[in-house]
């Protein structure tokens, strides 16, 4: 049986790797793309989620608009740098011609979780807003929800926004802290994994030629992204870290993990960053009782860097 899945998702250049790689993968039931402000504004975002349903084909999959900005304070200004003025690398990519549902990302979410009680996973690959807005429309979520497997955060990796702070988290940390909060099954896959995972331009060939229109994309738009993680050095490469997520709801047995207690800070300075302590290792409160995330600390590379061109290429 696949599993049921909603990427709630500010499509950016590897959200567009991650659900294409979602959309092929006949282990995954894409109940729909909830969007959220992140990398881009979200009517941006939706626009975009949109586009990808109808390069996959997959129009029947539904799209929503989320929050517009942060659960509190000033609006963000987003990662038009990474990802371009279209958030796809400014390829110039005409207008999506679809429709998007009706309801709020939040509703939607808490609707499809009450329809299959027990068997939805949330991969929230954007900042959590949308997640926390979710739990406040709905406080029994966390006993409905199957799982949720995050991409934010870094336990011991540095920052890539400031110092010690991920760019999801830091975009939100209000709702990171709700989200990180709630008693519910939470991996949270960050910097620690997917700034160390490297993809070069051989690989993005290897997508095109296994899939030409959905690797043929993801090739294109990852010029301007690449153009960016290459400032300053010699090889050219870049991140995927959306879709290392999906890698790990099919093989976990494949990521070292550690259950912490992770808290997320808001203060101006080290806005962002989840403090994450190891169980059984706290000292005061709040560190000595749960909740406790997975925090997953090491991959096998090489299965998941072959699983992405496998798939691709179904
Ligand atoms: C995360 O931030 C965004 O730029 C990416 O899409 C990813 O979700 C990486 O820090
Ligand atoms: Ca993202």
């Amino acid at each position: 049986m696949s599993e049921k899945i909603i990427i709630d998702t500010d499509p950016g250049i590897d959200d567009a790797m991650a659900i294409f790689f979602a959309f092929q993968s006949p282990k995954f039931d894409v109940l729909g793309l909830t969007t959220v402000f992140g990398n881009v504004p979200v009517d941006m975002s939706a626009n975009n989620a949109l586009i990808l349903c109808e390069l996959a084909g997959k129009t029947d999959v539904p799209v929503t608009l989320g929050m517009s900005r942060p659960w509190f304070g000033r609006p963000s200004t987003y990662a038009h740098f990474v990802h371009g003025n279209d958030g796809f690398g400014d390829i110039n990519h005409p207008p999506a011609k679809g429709k998007l549902d009706p309801r709020s990302s939040a509703q939607f979410i808490v609707d499809m979780v009450n329809q299959y009680p027990g068997e939805v996973s949330l991969v929230p690959i954007g900042p959590l807003t949308n997640i926390a807005a979710a739990l406040r429309l709905d406080p029994t979520l966390p006993s409905k929800v199957k799982q949720v497997v995050l991409m934010g955060g870094t336990a011991r990796a540095p920052g890539n926004v400031n110092p010690v702070a991920e760019a999801n988290i830091w975009n939100d940390p209000y709702a990171a802290q709700i989200v990180f909060a709630a008693e519910w099954p939470l991996t949270m896959i960050g910097l620690d994994i997917t700034d160390t995972l490297r993809f070069n331009q051989d690989f993005l060939d290897a997508l095109e030629q296994g899939n030409s229109v959905l690797g043929g994309f993801v090739n294109k738009i990852s010029q301007f992204y690449m153009d960016f993680y290459s400032q300053g050095q010699a090889q050219r490469e870049c991140r995927f870290h959306d879709v290392i997520t999906l890698a790990y709801i099919l093989h976990p047995e494949w990521f070292e993990v550690e259950q912490c207690k992770v808290m997320v800070s808001t203060d101006e300075l080290t806005r962002g960053q989840t403090v994450c302590c190891p169980k059984g290792k706290g000292i005061s409160e709040p560190w000595t009782s749960g909740p406790y995330a997975n925090v997953a600390l090491k991959v096998d590379e090489d299965k998941v860097n072959q699983l992405y061109k496998t798939v691709y290429a179904l």
